[in-house]
């Protein structure tokens, strides 16, 4: 199977919202939700991989010849990129009926960790969504992140749990879901979460606490200072507030402010291998791509998401190669472009 014919297949299986276009760059879905698409006026996905795109990369050919080192260590785990599946939840709603949450993420974890990476999974209202997921996770020997939304705080004890028993290398919470229409209408004390209750989930599980959703400074500082391991530089790809800025430009100043401190992971409109090497350039450690995941997966199962992942790392490996650098460290500013 090619990357062609897999998006050919999944454009006959994906729909009505997802065009399974050959770049995801939030167009085709702009402010379809459900759907794939982003909030409001639907255009910060679109700028998140319009922003990436402004950024190329200096190529320097002198130097000694030899294959670039991918190898991406963390969290005690050795992966073969620096690269997570992102998160979906709810994709039969958003990508139609072919899977649903629980056979989605079973296909994801078990394909993205015998590729030699992790897949985050996603949480929802159906409480069977976390139980299938943690399981997929066990299977897998812990090669996963399960992602519990900011439910109201009894409710992420029992996620949590269900997370711990699952032996899952890392952990994590999307902060800023508290800006998806749904978990707004919970009036149980889902959403926002202050600094001294991030601190206690933090503390309530055993594996690495990632905080997804910060885009500012401020909020980087307030993560850290709730004992994170990790942020994810992300506006949830435009789903949960209108008119932000693109993650790309926001990621060098947060990692100016934090890195060394927690890992830095960045999402948002991440398309190539290329875009993987920016990022990293710009301060990141590692990336998460969604979207894509999902049409490798509805056009190709488990086929479609490995072929994704080479595809994602055969380009990171050329860029690296390109521009000098020999392994994940040597990724420098001075080997990328900016206007
Ligand atoms: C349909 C859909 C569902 C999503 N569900 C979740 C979720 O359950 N948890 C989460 O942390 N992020 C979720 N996200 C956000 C992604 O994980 C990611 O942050 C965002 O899409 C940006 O990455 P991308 O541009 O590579 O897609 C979802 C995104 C989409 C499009």
């Amino acid at each position: 199977m090619t990357y062609n014919e897999l998006l050919e297949q999944a454009r006959q299986e994906v729909g009505p919202y997802c065009k399974a276009c050959p770049v995801c760059n939030g167009k085709a879905c702009k402010n379809q939700m459900p759907g794939p698409g982003a909030k409001g006026v639907g255009d910060t996905a679109i700028r998140n991989y319009e922003k990436w795109q402004e950024i190329r990369l200096q190529m320097d050919t002198i130097g000694k010849n030899q294959k670039a080192d991918t190898t991406f260590n963390v969290f005690g785990k050795t992966f073969r990129y620096p690269l997570f599946a992102g998160p979906v939840g709810a994709v039969n709603l958003h990508y139609g009926k072919k899977y649903n949450d629980e056979s989605y993420n079973n296909i994801l974890v078990s394909a993205c960790a015998e590729a030699g990476i992790a897949a985050m999974t996603g949480d929802g209202v159906n409480e069977n969504v976390m139980q299938v997921a943690t399981e997929a996770i066990k299977k897998a020997n812990g090669i996963g992140i399960p992602t519990i939304k900011p439910w109201d705080m009894e409710k992420i004890k029992e996620k949590m749990k269900l997370a711990d028993a699952s032996g899952a290398f890392a952990v994590a919470m999307d902060i800023d879901a508290s800006g998806l229409p749904f978990l707004q209408a919970e009036n149980s004390g889902a959403g926002k979460k202050s600094v001294e209750e991030l601190h206690r989930i933090a503390k309530s599980t055993y594996a690495p606490f990632i905080v997804k959703g910060i885009m500012a400074v401020r909020g980087a500082l307030k993560a850290e200072s709730a004992g994170a391991d990790a942020i994810v530089v992300s506006n949830h790809g435009g789903r949960v507030l209108d008119q932000c800025p693109a993650t790309a430009e926001v990621l060098e100043e947060i990692a100016n402010a934090v890195k060394g401190k927690m890992k830095i992971f960045v999402d948002g409109g991440i398309r190539s291998g290329a875009d993987v090497f920016k990022a990293i350039a710009l301060g990141a450690d590692g990336v998460i791509i969604c979207r894509p995941f999902v049409t490798a997966l509805y056009g190709g199962g488990e086929e479609g998401v490995k072929l994704y992942i080479e595809k994602i790392g055969q380009e990171l490996a050329d860029a690296m190669e390109m521009c000098g650098a020999n392994s994940l460290k040597e990724i420098t500013k001075e080997m990328i472009w900016r206007p």
